[in-house]
């Protein structure tokens, strides 16, 4: 039986961190499971990582089946999450469940999706018919041409009352798990200790249940300007594995992040 979101729900129950990475295929995959990640995200950040693009926007609904596809060869433990692409599920709740079944069967056990109140329906009709949903806020990559760049979020008092509402809302709506990406430490400490359903943080301090990092960030193969909330584990490192064990190891006890990576 592979990791479930009772599993996750009860290790925030005893302050246990979450460690996740995102990941797109099954070789990578089996080294994640093997060294201590909690939860893989097969995340429509394929596009930039695997496929070049500046955005997420033109990642298709076959693209991440056929990666969910992969990872899930890849492991038998840990739970697969998977982004449901730009303009898969934003229409309405029915063409969300549609295209969610087809992640479902190709072998993850959670969708997430961008958005805040305005996915409340939407996450509603997913959960009530059987289909966990991750919901993700702050820095929402499918919202990029409306955010006019991957910036900060939640920065001002009013936009982080908003966030926290959002959470809220989503939470009540069924979400069995929150995304916050690039959003203050104290912000997200906040939502934290206001939901009960796992955060998972990206560049959004050391307070939330988990993390999140993309596995080629996280491996020093990202190439360009890094941002802040990034950390290469390969320079301490010998091998893959090593790196890998050393995130788990850093998420768990609290090490990572730390300030420098934080905001
Ligand atoms: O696509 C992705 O990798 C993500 C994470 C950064 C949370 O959504
Ligand atoms: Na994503």
């Amino acid at each position: 039986m592979r990791t479930s979101l009772t599993t996750l729900q009860k290790m925030v129950e005893s302050n246990e961190k979450i460690a996740i990475l995102t990941c797109y295929d099954a070789t990578f995959a089996r080294i994640l499971e093997n060294s201590g990640i909690d939860a893989l995200l097969v995340g429509d950040s394929l596009g930039n990582v695997l496929q070049g693009e500046n955005t997420t926007l033109s990642v298709t609904l076959d693209d991440m089946i056929y990666h969910t596809r992969s990872v899930a060869r890849g492991t038998d433990k840990v739970l697969i999450i998977t982004d449901m692409p730009f303009g898969s599920y934003q229409a309405s709740p029915e063409l969300a469940f549609k295209n969610a079944c087809k992640i479902i069967a190709a072998g993850a056990q959670m969708v997430k999706i961008e958005g805040g109140h305005i996915m409340a329906d939407t996450v509603q009709f997913l959960t009530r018919r059987g289909i966990p949903v991750c919901a993700h806020i702050g820095l929402t990559p499918q919202y990029i041409h409306h955010l006019g760049g991957y910036k900060l979020q939640g920065n001002s008092e009013k936009s982080a009352k908003l966030l926290l509402d959002e959470a809220k809302i989503l939470e009540r709506s069924g979400a069995g798990m929150l995304v916050m990406e690039l959003i203050p430490a104290k912000l997200a400490e906040k939502i934290t200790q206001t939901l009960s359903i796992p955060t998972i943080g990206i560049g959004a301090g050391n307070s939330c249940s988990g993390q999140v990092l993309v596995m080629h960030d996280m491996l020093g193969l990202s190439q360009g300007k890094k941002p802040r909330f990034i950390k290469d584990f390969m320079v301490e490192a010998k091998s893959i594995p090593a790196a890998v064990e050393n995130y788990v190891l850093a998420v768990k006890a609290g090490r990572f992040p730390s300030s420098e990576h934080q905001f």
